[in-house]
């Protein structure tokens, strides 16, 4: 079931954040989520119907009245995962509570079992009114999920509590509420992402070429499977990824120290990062003259997947990461055995670089000596066999 698409209804209240809506829409796309789009009548004012039908690519009503014969309210309820209503209003609040049926809208949420997400955004005054909070707590106490509005500017000229929250964060709290189908929920993850860079002085460092690409692709892939992600991420520029909490480190000693303070908590560490072997014995201070620049002393930096491996409790699944260019498989079976890891995943890299591109080929090669060798495929795909093996190896460590 990882991986598959999941249907979810979003609604759509009738505030001036709608509009704001349209963002999360596409992110919730972006997300592997198929949405259909269910606005309340009034939000129209701020945003049509033919945006929701373009965005969404799929038809829009409002009322039980339209599309009759196929008995809309009850179809999307049976075939939503779930609900997130983005804006919810003060209005649309008071209603859910009464369990009025009196749009397309209400009509899905009260035929709906799912779970139900919502996100408030009014004035303060509205927000913070004792029968808006009231019914708030009524909603928390039968299961919906609200949302707590951001502080800032609104629409006017005064600022408070009330706004529609980030993108990023609506959709974190969203999958945290909804995670709970999947075969990585409640597991956390820690990944490791990215390049190390060892200063050689203020303006040069030891770095590589790694963009970072396989690791955030396992961060996406893990948080959509339900898991709880921690990734730290050395020297990428990437935006930062909704619901995966990011450590971002330069150095080798900071992406240690940065493991090593989430390693107890977690079920999983992979190591997708290019850590840099070795660094400068030490740093100048200041830039250094091109004509001093003829050497550079270096010392080895310890091998953090083995340092973390070897401390390591039983029930823990480690996961390492390897580049090779030829003799891959016999290569990565010494590897996964003299870092004493689960999983190891060899890169081929004997056809050129694979640091820059979305997609690579290698061997993905577990303790139990399974091996499979992996075609050029996507780096997303490669997360995706990945993390499968990952379950099986967390049913076997646990079992
Ligand atoms: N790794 C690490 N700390 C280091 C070097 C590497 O944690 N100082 C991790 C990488 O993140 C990767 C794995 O070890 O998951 C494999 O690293 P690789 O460089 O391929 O292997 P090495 O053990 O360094 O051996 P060699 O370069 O000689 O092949």
């Amino acid at each position: 079931m990882s991986g598959a698409k999941r249907e979810i209804v979003l609604g759509v209240g009738g505030g001036i954040a709608a509009y704001k809506a349209c963002d999360l829409l596409r992110r919730l796309q972006d997300l592997n989520f198929s949405v259909t789009v269910v606005p309340t009548p009034s939000s129209l004012n701020f945003v049509g119907t033919a945006t929701w039908e373009a965005l969404s690519g799929r038809s829009v009503s409002t009322e039980v009245w339209q599309d009759v014969e196929k008995v809309k309210h009850v179809s999307l309820a049976d075939q939503s995962d779930a609900i997130i209503i983005a804006p919810t209003t003060a209005d649309l609040l008071a209603r859910l509570v009464q369990g009025r049926a009196d749009d397309l809208l209400t009509n899905v949420v009260c035929a709906s079992s799912k779970p139900k997400f919502l996100v408030p955004a009014m004035h303060p005054q509205m927000w913070l009114n004792p029968t808006t909070q009231a019914n708030v707590e009524i909603l928390r106490s039968r299961g919906f999920a609200v949302m707590q509005p951001a502080t800032g500017r609104l629409t006017g000229e005064d600022s408070g509590v009330g706004r529609f929250p980030d993108t990023n964060e609506i959709i974190a709290a969203f999958l945290e509420h909804i995670g709970s189908t999947q075969d990585l929920v409640g597991k956390k993850i820690l990944i490791s992402a990215g390049g190390t860079r060892e200063a050689i002085d203020p303006v040069r460092y030891i770095g590589n070429r790694s963009s970072g690409k396989q690791g955030q692709a396992l961060a996406i892939e893990a948080r959509n499977r339900g898991a709880l992600v921690t990734m730290v991420l050395a020297n990428s520029d990437a935006s930062e990824l909704a619901g995966v909490k990011t450590l971002k480190v330069e150095t080798a000693a900071e992406m240690h120290s940065a493991l090593l303070a989430n390693m107890q908590d977690s079920d999983v560490l992979i190591m997708a990062a290019a850590v840099s072997d070795a660094r400068p014995t030490s740093v100048a201070t200041e830039k250094i003259k091109k004509n001093d620049l003829n050497s550079i002393d270096l010392v080895s930096n310890l091998d953090i997947l083995k340092d973390l491996s070897t401390s390591a409790n039983d029930s823990q699944v480690i996961v390492g990461f390897a580049a090779e260019t030829s003799n891959l498989e016999e290569l990565g079976k010494a590897k996964l055995l003299s870092k004493e890891l689960d999983l190891i995943y060899v890169n081929d890299v004997s056809n050129g670089a694979v640091f820059a591109s979305d997609e690579s080929a290698g061997y993905l090669i577990s303790a139990d000596g399974e091996s499979t060798y992996i075609e050029q495929t996507s780096k997303a795909k490669i997360a995706k066999y990945i993390l499968d093996k990952v379950v099986s190896r967390l049913g076997y460590a646990n079992g």
